[in-house]
């Protein structure tokens, strides 16, 4: 494990030798920060007062998300709410959600429900996934919850260099959508770079680190940000850095 980063240090030896272990939306952001990916303003709230007072300080419209080590896809089990306008309208997504989390996953352990600023733009991902013959790979594309449906995405073996990393921007189909296209935000492609480039560098420095994802990663017009996150970590490849 590298020293460097003694905030991804402490959350990565969390992880359990002799298993995959799953780190939640709050320790996958948390980690992430620490690399220096921008992500959007949230604040986790408690209770259902909480996410009402935290609401009004972020400012109205916000996402509700549900916050759970137990849970990967929040979308599917009624996890997310966008759009939520008002107090009236942020207490019925609180409890919305812990309704359907309870349903879906009824032992997930829930810690709260995360309050965020609704930012719109364009959904990009980025992504780490782990082949077990060529070993990480960094993958690039559309992103947003029908990522599997388009499957606009290029990948590289990691580590990557700029000139890597410029390409990558270029081969996916719909490259048009952080251009402008038709008034939409356009995204600095050196923000784009700089993104692929720390999490190329995070995993020579911390190989345990199997899968990650950044989706979406949203291009807006005030810059590029992730809002959602997620990494698996498994001890078995922390002596196997591509690097
Ligand atoms: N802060 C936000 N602002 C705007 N849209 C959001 C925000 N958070 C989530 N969304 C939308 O909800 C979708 C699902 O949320 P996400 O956090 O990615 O959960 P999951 O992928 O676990 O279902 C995103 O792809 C995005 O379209
Ligand atoms: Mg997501």
């Amino acid at each position: 494990m590298s020293e460097e980063n003694p905030i991804v240090n402490e959350i990565l030896s969390k992880a359990k030798p002799g298993k995959q272990t799953f780190l939640g939306y709050e320790e996958s952001r948390n980690v992430l920060k620490a690399i220096g990916i921008p992500f959007n303003k949230t604040k986790l709230a408690n209770s259902e007062e909480e996410a009402v007072s935290i609401s009004e300080e972020i400012g109205f419209p916000v996402v509700f998300k549900v916050v759970s080590p137990d849970i990967s896809h929040k979308t599917e089990i009624g996890g997310v709410k966008v759009g939520i306008r008002t107090p009236e309208e942020a207490k019925a997504a609180y409890n919305s959600i812990m309704d359907s989390v309870k349903r879906h996953v009824p032992n997930a352990r829930v810690e709260g429900i995360m309050v965020e600023e609704q930012i719109s733009g364009s959904e990009l991902f980025v992504g780490v996934t782990t082949d077990p013959q060529f070993g990480p790979m960094i993958a690039f594309g559309i992103g947003g919850i029908f990522v599997e449906l388009y499957k606009d995405v290029t990948f590289r073996l990691i580590p990557i260099g700029v000139s890597d990393a410029y390409e990558m921007l270029q081969e996916i189909r719909g490259k048009r959508i952080y251009e402008g296209y038709r008034g939409r935000p356009r995204a600095d492609p050196r923000e784009l770079v700089k993104v692929l480039l720390a999490v190329s560098k995070f995993i020579c420095d911390y190989p345990e680190v199997r899968e990650m994802d950044i989706n979406p990663l949203m291009v807006t017009h005030k810059g590029v940000m992730a809002i959602d996150a997620r990494i698996i970590v498994d001890k078995s490849l922390e002596a196997k850095s591509p690097c």
